[in-house]
């Protein structure tokens, strides 16, 4: 997809199709009240009728009846015109080319100030290139189509860029989830990340099992031994800030596929577990986003990649891993399997001497309970740090909550034989059982845990999106790093 920006003023264009906005109260947006003042009314007429509504994300494609100019209109409701705000923006963006994905078109012409304005413009183009992806990577005949050429009338063209930037980076992410366990496992995942750091400018450290072992992370090792593929920790390293300020670490969880291990997971649980790199992926997409953009910060990602299979070789219940840091963990549930990979690869990001830490996560099936399937949990050793990325989220308009995490939800941690297991006792907090073990891991470093269990992967499909991979959360990763970059 080209993506370019004319002026409204030029002459109507041929084209397969005009974008056009209408909100509730039946208000057209300048451009469709240009086309209904001179095509009779008929846009009027057919809000009054109420054969088109304004509701959001609503849409009508309407074929044009007149010879040159657009071959059709797509009616796109705005809502509420006073609530329109960042998010709106990036699902209205994708709701256009989602709706128009079904064939290949050549041109297609979105009259920008119907919908948004510059604030939000950024976000509009970032979701009209999600909206062009789905997960049908290996249909012989495309599901999804993106128009040879999507113009912008009126757009800004270097937000138009760095939109494109930030939707190619969630495209990629999203893609990294979608590819099955078969192609995407640990080495795959790595080869992407080196080929990626080349061709954007950001260093690529890969560990193999030997470094690892040298390395000492025995509890990320244990987990994937059971794979006939061999683990690895990508580290990245994105230098946009001084050379002497303290890196922003990610970390992601990067489990190619997790059967569960010896505590097998039943058949309808392990469907969609090529999922379970989601925090891996996010951590590589945000890292290329933020090289693209040219982000003012030192920010390094560590990824931690193992695949949690069942062999003769596996780890077992009632084995204890000693982990980099030190600390033991007895293992007591292998499907919590996450928490002993991110045990290590948070330490090892201790190295750098972070300011501080983000890790994302597929976590927990407890936090999609707490939550449900679109909101994810925040957890957090510092509320100054915490706000910060809440902040960003409702920027973005992505939806977080965070959970509390008092001491008390430690004990339940606690082992007989090792320092501490890696479940709670029973299933209730779970999500926040989980997020007390990784505290065990990241020292004083202000860290925020995002548990994306939900959010990462969805069942079913919303107009704006496929089903399949979100790429949750990195929007707000972008803003939140920006927005540290610019205080
Ligand atoms: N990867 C899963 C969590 C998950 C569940 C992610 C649903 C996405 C959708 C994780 O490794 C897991 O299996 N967690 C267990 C922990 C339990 C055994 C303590 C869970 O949530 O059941
Ligand atoms: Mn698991
Ligand atoms: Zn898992």
């Amino acid at each position: 997809m080209k993506i370019k920006s004319i002026d409204s003023g030029s002459e109507v264009q041929v084209c397969d199709c005009l974008v056009i906005s209408i909100d509730t109260a039946g208000k057209l947006g300048k451009t469709a009240q240009g086309v209904n003042d001179t095509q009779g009314g008929w846009l009027e007429r057919a809000f009054a009728r109420g054969d088109i509504s304004g509701k959001r994300l609503d849409t009508h494609l309407v074929p044009s009846t007149m010879d040159g100019g657009p071959a059709a209109y797509l009616i796109v409701g705005l809502g509420d015109a006073k609530s329109m705000d960042e998010g709106a923006a990036y699902e209205l963006g994708a709701v256009i080319t989602r709706r128009l994905s079904d064939r290949a078109r050549e041109r297609v012409i979105v009259a920008s100030k119907d919908f948004c304005t510059e604030d939000h413009f950024r976000a509009f183009v970032t979701g009209a290139w999600t909206g062009t992806a789905g997960q049908d990577l290996y249909q012989q005949k495309p599901k999804c189509y993106a128009p040879l050429e999507l113009v912008f009338l009126d757009g800004n063209e270097s937000l138009a860029a760095s939109g494109t930037i930030l939707g190619e980076a969630m495209n990629s992410t999203r893609r990294w989830v979608n590819e099955p366990a078969n192609f995407l496992f640990p080495k795959a995942f790595a080869e992407q990340a080196l080929a990626l750091g080349k061709q954007y400018g950001f260093e690529v450290e890969v560990w193999d099992e030997e470094r690892l072992a040298n390395e000492k992370c025995e509890a990320l090792l244990a987990v994937g031994r059971g794979s006939a593929h061999e683990s690895v920790l990508v580290k990245l390293r994105y230098r946009g800030g001084d050379s002497n300020a303290r890196p922003v670490a990610l970390v992601g969880k990067g489990v190619t596929f997790d059967s569960g291990g010896l505590s097998i997971k039943p058949s309808p649980s392990m469907e969609d577990m090529k999922c379970d790199m989601a925090g891996a992926a996010t951590v590589l997409g945000t890292i290329v986003a933020a090289a693209r953009l040219g982000v003012k910060e030192n920010i390094f990602g560590y990824c931690g990649l193992v695949e949690n299979m069942v062999s003769a070789d596996c780890f077992r219940l009632g084995d204890v891993l000693r982990t980099r840091s030190g600390k033991t963990i007895e293992i007591l549930n292998t499907d919590a399997e996450g928490r002993v990979v991110l045990a290590d690869v948070l330490n090892v990001a201790l190295d750098d001497q972070p300011q501080c830490m983000i890790d994302l996560a597929t976590l927990t099936g407890a936090c999609l309970v707490a939550l449900g399937t679109d909101v994810c949990g925040l957890f957090s050793n510092n509320a100054e740090f915490v706000d910060m990325v809440r902040m960003a989220a409702e920027i973005v308009g992505e939806p977080v909550w965070e959970l509390p995490m008092f001491d008390f939800y430690a004990d339940q941690i606690k082992s007989k034989v090792a320092d501490i297991k890696n479940m709670g006792d029973g299933r209730w907090g779970g999500a926040i059982t989980a997020a007390k073990f990784l505290q065990e891991f990241v020292g004083d470093t202000p860290w925020v845990h995002i548990d994306i269990a939900g959010p990462a992967f969805a069942d079913s499909p919303k107009p704006f999106r496929d089903a399949g991979a979100t790429a949750a959360m990195l929007r707000t990763l972008i803003r939140m790093l920006e927005s540290r970059a610019a205080s």
